[in-house]
């Protein structure tokens, strides 16, 4: 499959898909997001693949948001589809039954941001920067960032990010909680490909149950989101997966799980 916007490599059990616009800091117009819905698609659909890893290409940013010069010429009915079409390939990352870790390697901003808070995880250069500056433009978050930074952080912390526009550094990003490590620009694929590839090597249908049951569990009270786990650990009894971790701990071994 050929991209404009985007590139798709697989090494092993794991996928990097890169937003491929450094001419505009990978900012996103409809078409990129269009390509990125259908590449996690093929992703989610192809067994090979583990864990995804979302990054933005060249030295600057990872995304500085939705394409401001696209965004320019829309009306308000192609402004909302515009905002309905980013907040369901970002829902659709959110709940891909595959575990996808966000590279900030660069500015994370407005969409960009929103798009490492559809990631499982964040993971960020020491050169990372992250806003939502919709504010700036007279406009405000719409690919999900007025609820997914309120979930991910305090909300006092969300609403002065939200309401001044004001970028934060990778160091505070991770303070917060907004991202889990923050690591040297030159080695922030290494660490990501590592975290890729211990998971991985953990028991597919597992470790995407869990994903579920986190992902579900979230929206529930805690009764119901328990029983739900409850099913989905009973559900894991089906797998052969479940045979192989248990016999492998038995017979100290490695395991070799076929994620069925
Ligand atoms: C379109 C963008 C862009 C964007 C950068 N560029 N961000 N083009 N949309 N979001 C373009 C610039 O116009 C410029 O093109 C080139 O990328 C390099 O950017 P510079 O501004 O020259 O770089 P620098 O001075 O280093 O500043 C970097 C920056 C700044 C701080 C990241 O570019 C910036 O503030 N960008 C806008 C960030 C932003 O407001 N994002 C939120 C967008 S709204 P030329 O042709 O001049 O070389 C949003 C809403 C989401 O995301 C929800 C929608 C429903």
């Amino acid at each position: 499959m050929s991209w404009n916007n985007i590139l798709v490599e697989k090494d092993g059990h794991t996928a990097v898909l890169t937003v491929n616009r450094p001419q505009v800091l990978n900012a996103l117009n409809a078409e990129t997001l269009l390509e990125i819905d259908k590449a996690v698609d093929e992703l989610a659909a192809d067994p090979a693949v583990r864990v995804i890893i979302i990054t933005g290409a060249g030295e600057k940013a990872f995304v500085a948001g939705a394409d401001i010069a696209f965004m320019s010429k829309l009306t308000p009915l192609e402004a909302r589809d515009f905002a309905r079409l980013g907040q369901r390939v970002l829902g659709k990352i959110e709940n891909l039954p595959k575990p996808v870790i966000a590279a900030v390697n660069g500015y994370a901003l407005g969409g960009g941001c929103e798009l490492a808070m559809a990631c499982d995880i964040r993971v960020a250069s020491e050169k990372a920067k992250f806003g939502q500056p919709e504010v700036n433009l007279g406009l405000i978050a719409g690919f999900g960032g007025t609820q997914r930074l309120t979930r991910l952080v305090n909300p006092g912390i969300a609403k002065e990010i939200l309401f001044t526009g004001d970028m934060i550094d990778a160091e505070t990003a991770r303070r917060i909680g907004l991202v889990n490590h923050v690591v040297p620009a030159e080695e922030l694929m290494a660490f990501c490909k590592s975290l890729a590839s211990r998971i991985a090597s953990r028991g597919p249908v597992a470790v995407r149950l869990t994903k579920e049951a986190v992902n579900e569990g979230l929206e529930m009270d805690l009764e119901k989101a328990l029983a739900h786990e409850a099913d989905l650990f009973g559900l894991v009894f089906a797998t052969s997966d479940r045979e192989e971790g248990i016999s492998a701990f038995l017979a100290k071994r490695q395991p070799q799980f076929q994620g069925k």
